[in-house]
């Protein structure tokens, strides 16, 4: 027992050695309410809950590769956890109450501890009362560096979220309403970066800019359009892509969770400013997130250099030998028999305790249901698994503990091979992807639509 102590104590100074070589110790993060200039300097304040006072959360910076503490003292009301989306880690950090740890309690701490293994754009949230809390601004970015600098003249990162707000700038309540669970979520009408309303982003002509988005909404999908730019894709959820490419008709999607590393190549005028516009709801007309604005400054001479990010040590999917699978997402609102038939022939009424099962995913025994893992996947084995989306509904389909490869959608196979740790399924959509359960443990898979979630679409993958 006393070796063993001291074994944990040498490994925990070894760790705290390595961290602090690498200016990277302990970092305390402390939610609680807080007061937040979400509109902007002169107007009033937002009622917010917060890391650290701040909104968004602190960017934390690690290092690839080198261990990382956090200490989380809970400020709330009520319980809460961190989530570190899209890290592949240690199953009892992955920050789930009832499946890998307990709910953090008012006034209480843990201590989270893990290695990042690969380097990328990713973000902590929390998994407890995750409508609520991430609602009202709890989300922040966790930058892990490369070990050398990709070549980049700057880095700037945009955490989007998106608010309701009532004139005086409170937050509307209501984050567990059913017709916004049944159907797109809630989806805020004013989006702010890095949690304030967005001013323009001075750029200088000649700059190549690492811009690092991620989609903290609860529901609102995006797709970004840079005026007068080109930008070029160079990372997905963390994952660099093999080949960097301009998206499709130069608009980037990024659904709630996901991330985008871009290339901006600051090609515009000195003097000149560009509109930043979201066009995903096309319908009722684009959203006008903000500008750039380049300044009257020489053009920067820099290098020309291809900027490549190095490849994550993603295992390799074995295809010859897969386990496979097929998950179907069924449900949701206006699916063609209204509420009351669709809960009918889903056979799913809640109980006083749980909240009415609107979505759900049907796997190779039937329904989900709660924490119950809906398969066993055998340690290291590939596995294969389609997923069908049978809703009128967009689902961002997330997997904790891993990230996997989009092999193809609806019968094609990807135009661009990437791994990512969440995937878009459009209505309708039949999506495989593969991955190697090398991650032992009860992993979350749930939609990044926080309302869908909470109303039954998300499940547990076992890995033992
Ligand atoms: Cu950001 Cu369960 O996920
Ligand atoms: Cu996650
Ligand atoms: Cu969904």
């Amino acid at each position: 027992m006393a070796g063993g102590a001291i074994a944990t104590t040498r490994l925990l100074q070894a760790q705290a050695a390595s961290a602090a070589e690498n200016n990277n110790s302990t970092v305390n993060l402390k939610p609680a309410p807080a007061l937040a200039p979400i509109m902007g300097t002169g107007q009033p304040e937002t009622p917010v809950l917060a890391y650290n006072g701040m909104v968004s959360g602190p960017a934390l910076h690690l290092h690839q590769g080198v261990a990382f503490q956090n200490n989380v003292q809970n400020g709330l009301d009520e319980g809460t956890t961190v989530h570190w989306h899209g890290i592949r880690l240690p199953n009892a950090m992955d920050g789930v109450p009832d499946l890998t740890q307990k709910s953090i309690a008012p006034g209480a701490s843990f201590q989270y501890a893990f290695t990042p293994p690969d380097a990328g754009t990713f973000w902590y949230h929390p998994h407890d009362h995750t409508a609520r809390q991430m609602g009202r601004g709890m989300a922040g970015a966790l930058i892990v560096e490369e070990p050398e600098p990709a070549g980049f003249d700057r880095d700037i990162l945009w955490v989007l979220q998106d608010w309701e707000l009532l004139p005086d700038n409170e937050i509307v309540d209501g984050f567990d309403d059913v017709m916004q669970g049944m159907m797109a979520g809630r989806i805020g009408s004013t989006v702010t970066i890095n949690g304030t309303l967005p001013t323009p982003l001075p750029l200088r002509a000649g700059e190549r800019i690492r811009l690092r988005l991620i989609n903290a909404c609860l529901a609102r999908f995006m797709a970004l359009r840079f005026a007068g730019h080109r930008v070029v894709v160079m990372a997905l959820d963390g994952q660099p892509v093999t080949q960097p490419y301009e998206p499709d008709g130069g608009l980037t999607v990024i659904a709630p969770a996901q991330r985008v590393d871009l290339l901006l190549e600051a090609t515009g005028d000195p003097g000149s400013t560009y509109p930043v516009t979201d066009e995903f709801y096309g319908y009722d007309g684009s959203y006008k997130l903000t500008d750039l604005a380049y300044s009257g400054t020489p053009k920067l001479i820099t290098s020309s250099k291809p900027i490549i990010l190095p490849p994550n040590p993603v295992p390799v999917p074995d295809l010859k030998n897969p386990v496979r699978h097929h998950l179907t997402i069924v449900g949701g609102g206006m699916s063609g028999m209204g509420m009351g038939g669709m809960m009918g022939g889903m056979g799913m009424m809640g109980d006083s305790n749980t909240p009415v099962a609107i979505w759900g995913i049907k796997g190779p025994n039937g329904l989900n249901e709660g924490m119950t893992p809906i398969f066993t996947l055998p340690l290291g084995r590939t596995a294969l698994i389609t997923l069908t989306n049978t809703t009128n509904w967009w689902h961002p389909m997330h997997l904790h503990g891993y990230s996997f490869h989009v092999l193809s959608r609806n019968g094609a196979v990807a135009k661009y091979p990437h791994i990512r740790d969440t995937v878009i399924l459009r209505p309708k959509d039949t999506v495989d992807i593969a991955f190697v359960a090398d991650n032992p443990g009860d992993w979350m898979f749930h939609c990044h639509v926080i309302e869908h979630q909470d109303f039954g679409l998300m499940t547990v993958i076992r890995v033992a």
